[in-house]
């Protein structure tokens, strides 16, 4: 406990020293969360986190969250110095599209309007007409289909494929899936809400669509948040990564969050339903990261890519302020 208050107080001298601002995103551990706050930085879903460090006057981002959203970060505000606590943090979604093969696939489908979800490496991004995240895919989907287009999507399925079902688009999907989200089981958690049948059931949509179906309320981490704080239920079985319980918590003192099941048979998995990348932010890393900056904590994305990348992601910025 001495070590850690010694921790922040190390990162809060340097975020005065580097002029720096701390960007955490949902999922990342409660004391992190904290100290974003208290410092006066941010704590968000990937939307806001992006338009937050955009639009801030400080000259260092730190931010912890996963490699993805400090390229973002970095492709929105190439002239800051953006560091993140460590550079292994990836994301499944990304991974699971690699440049090479997502350019092939577009190619093979010149007609189509390219959508890619943010969760996606900075040459993704680059290839893309727009970049969307959780909160705003729906409205942006919608908007093209009106307008006639007709959608490539990438990389996320059940993101994708809740999508479709809600707008009726034409979209031709990639077979993404996020690791933590895709293990949410459907008669486990049938079984969880007999138990609490006074419960709400909020679900994030990278879920697979049989978890989606039973949810009360579907959204981004920070439309969950809002629907734990407006639904009129004292209980809520929320998948989703178990991060999010610490905002919950703090906005709805009194209300009851349970996890919901991960393992087939009912039984919390304690592992499973917080990604192992959001795990690997921690306080010495932002100390450290502010301290030495450096190879092991800078973002770095070409100028040109980045130049490219940074049309479709301001096109979703600009699409709903
Ligand atoms: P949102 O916070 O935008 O809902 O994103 C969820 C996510 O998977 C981030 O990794
Ligand atoms: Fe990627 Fe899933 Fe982790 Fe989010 S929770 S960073 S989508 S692996």
């Amino acid at each position: 406990e001495r070590e850690k208050a010694d921790t922040i107080a190390r990162i809060k001298k340097l975020l005065k020293e580097k002029n720096a601002v701390l960007v955490a995103h949902y999922y990342t551990d409660p004391e992190i969360q904290a100290l974003a706050e208290e410092t006066g930085g941010c704590v968000s879903d990937s939307l806001e986190m992006a338009r937050f460090g955009a639009n801030h006057a400080a000259e260092t981002l730190i931010v912890a969250g996963v490699k993805f959203m400090g390229e973002t970060a970095k492709i929105l505000t190439p002239h800051k110095t953006v560091l993140m606590p460590t550079l292994e943090a990836t994301c499944s979604l990304d991974i699971g599209c690699p440049i090479e093969e997502f350019s092939a696939f577009c190619d093979a489908h010149p007609d189509r309007t390219v959508v890619v979800y943010a969760n996606t490496s900075a040459a993704v991004k680059a290839r893309a007409d727009w970049v969307v995240t959780s909160s705003i895919a729906l409205d942006i989907v919608d908007h093209l289909d009106a307008e006639g287009e007709k959608i490539l999507w990438a990389p996320d399925q059940h993101l994708g494929n809740y999508i479709q079902k809600q707008t009726g688009a034409d979209m031709l999907m990639w077979q993404g899936a996020c690791v933590v989200h895709d293990e949410f089981k459907t008669k486990a958690l049938e079984d969880l809400k007999k138990v609490y049948p006074e419960a709400a059931i909020l679900v994030h949509p990278e879920s697979p669509a049989a978890v989606v179906e039973l949810a009360d309320a579907v959204g981004s981490t920070s439309q969950l948040i809002k629907a734990s704080q407006e639904l009129p239920n004292d209980t809520f079985i929320v998948a989703t990564d178990r991060g999010i319980f610490y905002k919950m918590q703090q906005l709805s003192p009194h209300k009851h969050f349970i996890e919901a099941p991960t393992a087939g048979n009912g039984a919390t998995c304690r592992s499973c339903a917080h990604c192992p990348w959001m795990a690997m932010n921690g306080l010495v890393a932002i100390a450290d990261a502010l301290e030495h900056g450096g190879k092991a904590h800078e973002i770095h994305v070409d100028p040109a890519l980045g130049e490219r990348a940074m049309q479709p992601l301001t096109r979703m910025l600009n699409f709903k302020k």
